[in-house]
């Protein structure tokens, strides 16, 4: 038997044995569930329904959350009500600020974040083109200029590039905590105080991470998202935070047309509100926050003990003094790896892995910016790290025998190409 041969025998029976493993863990996801959580090109998505996919990402809804939206739908007040307003203060006392605001989504809370403070055209907002578009798209929506510098080892904005980006426009700065990592919020916030610029943090991924014991979105205006695939869900829904009364005030009234009294309103305002039904999702995922965020710290201990070593691949880099929690785990495929990164995606998806590629295009490079002054940058980090990341998953419902297949796939991978 060739080499060759023995391989794709190998590789089938590790398939099999993971059908058998999924089947006795937990139950398969169908294509259509498989195409709407995976974010690959759809050929690559596109997999025969028999083999059992490892989703990437998967929400962890129980009897609970079912309960609580029932007594909602049961109550008739489907809207916006008490259950916000008990959410909203669970919130805020978890994250450790005097007030969070409930919105509709991560990006309504990043675009009222900007405006609640009162930026807007001809401000400039400096921030990193390695996330998710909204975090962008939220400065534009304001009327603001996003100031792009690039990101460091831990994908996070680079803070020993921000002074050189300050000008006599900058009024913001916009970290991410991408993939569940605080920035350094230290010397951002020692620069904002500096050059008193606002910091509006987005923490759409970073729920319950935090910085020399603090936690991300309670140094500048938090936002978060509770997107289904977040480390906590309310199906679509966003949270301000912050201990400022002042911009709480603003914020609350932006996101309700501007009015305080009924009718009366002060400031042209939106409808970002969040509901009812929503929110009793949300009440009862914050009370297992931490322990889903306890188990992807314990799936992605398991994927750094095993692929460290894998050569052509580099495990994320946790920075000192901060928690991260693991809203993605990410690695690096070199070319030194025997696969590229496309063919290992391949591979993986063959045997059953869902992965993600968390992102291919950082935002100064899409099309929708390329008309754009302020996309006209280089920024050699971000580009080469969107032709390298790809995510395995390591959310709560990846169980021991998956995060085990999952290692085993990627050895023999990297050891046979
Ligand atoms: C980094 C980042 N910023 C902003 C957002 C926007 O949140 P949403 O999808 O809830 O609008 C997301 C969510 O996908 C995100 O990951």
């Amino acid at each position: 038997m060739s080499s060759e041969q023995s391989s794709v025998i190998s590789g089938q029976l590790s398939v099999i044995s993971h059908q058998l493993s999924v089947i006795s863990h937990q139950s398969s996801v169908t294509s259509e569930q498989q195409s709407a959580i995976c974010h690959l090109p759809s050929a690559i998505c596109d997999l025969p329904s028999a083999i059992p996919m490892i989703p990437i990402s998967k929400p962890c809804i129980g009897e609970n959350e079912q309960r609580a939206v029932q007594r909602v739908l049961a109550s008739g007040g489907l809207a916006q009500g008490p259950r916000v307003a008990e959410f909203e203060r669970a919130f805020a006392e978890y994250i450790g600020v005097k007030h969070a605001i409930a919105t509709s989504n991560g990006t309504t809370a990043l675009h009222v974040a900007l405006l609640a403070h009162g930026i807007g055209a001809g401000a400039e907002v400096i921030t990193t083109p390695f996330t998710f578009i909204a975090s962008i798209n939220a400065i534009l929506y304001a009327g603001a200029t996003p100031r792009l510098v690039d990101v460091d080892d831990s994908f996070n904005l680079d803070a020993s590039q921000i002074e050189n980006a300050i000008t006599p426009r900058t009024k913001a700065i916009l970290p991410i905590h991408l993939f569940g990592q605080p920035c350094d919020l230290r010397a951002v916030m020692g620069l904002a105080t500096r050059h008193n610029l606002v910091v509006v943090e987005d923490a759409c991924q970073a729920h319950g991470a935090t910085f020399q014991g603090k936690r991300a979105g309670s140094f500048g205006m938090g936002c978060f998202s509770f997107y289904a695939t977040k480390n906590m869900t309310t199906g679509e829904g966003g949270m301000l935070t912050t201990s400022d009364d002042a911009v709480a005030a603003h914020a609350r009234l932006l996101i309700n047309h501007g009015m305080r009294v009924r009718y009366h309103h002060e400031t042209l305002g939106y409808n970002f509100r969040l509901t009812d039904v929503a929110a009793a999702i949300g009440i009862e995922q914050l009370k297992q926050l931490d322990g889903f965020n306890a188990r992807r710290a314990e799936n992605a201990a398991y994927y750094d003990e095993h692929l460290r070593n894998v050569r052509g691949m580099v495990v994320p880099r946790v920075f000192p003094q901060r928690t991260h929690v693991y809203h993605q785990y990410t690695v690096r495929v070199l070319p030194d790896f025997p696969l590229t990164r496309e063919e290992l995606i391949a591979r993986l998806s063959e045997r059953g892995i869902g992965v993600g590629v968390y992102y291919p295009i950082p935002a100064h490079q899409q099309e929708s910016a390329s008309h754009n002054e302020w996309a006209q940058v280089h920024l050699p980090r971000a580009q080469e790290f969107a032709k390298q990341v790809i995510s395995l998953p390591v959310h709560p419902l990846v169980t021991d025998a998956d995060r085990a297949y999952i290692v085993e796939t990627i050895r023999e991978l990297a050891n046979r190409g």
